[in-house]
């Protein structure tokens, strides 16, 4: 146990050693890699050092690093190590993470940390929620708690509101709870990539006309495309003027309210009903690790909670907390642990340095993008994301974005916005130097240059 438990300390600590010396990754051939792993385990057990030799061939380098520095595409995963540790013992103690008989200590951490999450969003003390896999479960957990309490369950002619930047998995979560799309409004945002209030106000009295059922408003904080956050508190004052549940997806940007940019522009975050909030991303844990705040615990517990014969036992206490009672798992692993022990053993103060880092690269970035010729900015930096694009073809980016992986210095992917491919730059990971971002930038430069013959 000791030897391997050595050896793989040891692949960890070189990981995050040495992360910024490799390539950001690699995409593998799917025949190739299928075929490697598409076989009947052994009948007799093979040797451990033999087995993580294979992983450190085919399995470790045969994926993007999203933990890598110069990992800029999508939502970057720059965990840490304390949270990595947090999550072996989690794993090694096997820690059941479901009810309070089940694992009590484990059901405190977690309600420690998810009271400090609602403190740190400006909830109430009557506020509560849950460790989830990520965004997508709390996209639905809150969803499923607004449809049961303004609903009834019913959602037959009841229609929700989002605008064209939401993230897919909101869709996905009311698909899942029995929304059909006619239900869906999908409003167009404005120029800023922005919830329209006046479009907002439109639609809800469009559907009131119609005899529809408007029950809630999706704000983003932070969007994935381009960290743009909707405007939080005057969309709190519609909701709350058409009594609509208010749900905000800051899955991706939510954790910035921890630094002084962030709270500036998150705003009227502390007025939702409920919030999706993932430390897997801007609080640097490793996966799975999404949150989801209620305003009201209560409401989420009555839309979830079930109490089985076999549970008799579990639901006694009635000071207990059950996480079971406040989300779709039973058996749950111990997310908690590993925000808990990185909290304590960096500080706030570090949180906070890191996250104001990952505002200044973008910014970094855009300024050197504009001193280049030929570089157009689609969305300025916000919320440490930046797009832009270079010269007037929709497919130069896309091969701007192959060059880059081929290159492997750095990694960034395409989007579009308002019909136009472009390339965009997610810099939340505090181990990112200014070095990387202008390095980054220098190679995008001479891709782009090279593939249009521009000198
Ligand atoms: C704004 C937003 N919401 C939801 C999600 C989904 O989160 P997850 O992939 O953790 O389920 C993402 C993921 O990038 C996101 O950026």
């Amino acid at each position: 146990m000791r030897q391997l438990g050595y050896r793989v300390v040891d692949l960890l600590v070189d990981h995050f050693a040495n992360i910024e010396r490799g390539p950001v990754g690699a995409k593998a051939d799917p025949a190739q890699m299928i075929s490697l792993f598409d076989h009947d385990p052994p009948e007799a057990g093979r040797d451990p050092n033999e087995l993580l030799a294979q992983l450190e061939r085919d399995v470790f380098p045969n994926n993007l690093h999203v933990d890598h520095p110069r990992f800029f595409a999508f939502v970057p995963g720059p965990n840490n190590f304390v949270s990595t540790m947090a999550d072996a013992l989690a794993a090694g103690f096997n820690i059941f993470n479901g009810t309070w008989l089940g694992g009590s200590a484990a059901a405190a951490v977690e309600l420690g940390v998810v009271r400090w999450l609602c403190r740190m969003c400006g909830f109430p003390t009557a506020a509560g929620g849950l460790f989830v896999s990520g965004g997508s479960m709390a996209n639905l957990t809150a969803l499923v708690a607004a449809r049961h309490f303004l609903l009834q369950d019913r959602v037959a002619d009841a229609t929700v509101y989002f605008s064209d930047q939401t993230h897919s998995s909101v869709e996905r979560a009311l698909r899942v709870i029995g929304f059909l799309p006619d239900q869906m409004r999908k409003l167009e945002s404005d120029n800023n990539f922005r919830l329209s209030i006046q479009g907002l106000r439109a639609a809800i009295t469009d559907d009131r006309a119609k005899g529809l059922r408007p029950f809630c408003v999706i704000a983003n904080a932070g969007t994935t495309n381009t960290g743009a956050v909707d405007p939080l508190s005057e969309l709190a004052d519609l909701a709350a003027a058409e009594k609509l549940w208010f749900h905000i997806d800051g899955a991706f940007g939510a954790a910035a309210v921890l630094s002084e940019r962030g709270r500036e522009m998150l705003r009227g975050l502390e007025r939702a009903d409920s919030i999706s909030l993932d430390p897997h991303k801007w609080l640097f844990q490793s996966f799975e690790c999404g949150c989801v705040l209620v305003r009201d615990a209560a409401l989420l517990k009555s839309a979830f909670q079930i109490k089985p014969d076999y549970l008799r036992d579990v639901h006694r206490g009635l000071e207990e907390f059950n996480p079971c009672d406040y989300g779709v798992q039973l058996t749950r692993s111990f997310r908690a642990l590993k925000v808990w022990l990185s909290l304590q053993t960096f500080g706030l103060a570090a949180f906070r340095r890191a996250i104001t880092h990952g505002f200044e690269l973008a910014e970094l970035a855009e300024r050197e993008l504009r001193a280049r010729p030929g570089w157009e900015i689609l969305s300025p930096a916000q919320m440490a994301t930046v797009c832009f694009r270079f010269g007037n073809s929709d497919e130069l980016q896309t091969q701007l974005v192959d060059e880059m992986m081929k290159d492997g210095f750095a990694l960034l992917t395409s989007t579009e916005l308002s019909g136009r491919a472009c390339l965009r730059l997610c810099t939340i990971n505090p181990r990112t130097t200014e070095e990387d971002i202008v390095g980054t930038v220098n190679r995008l430069d001479k891709f782009a240059r090279e593939l249009t013959g521009r000198g």
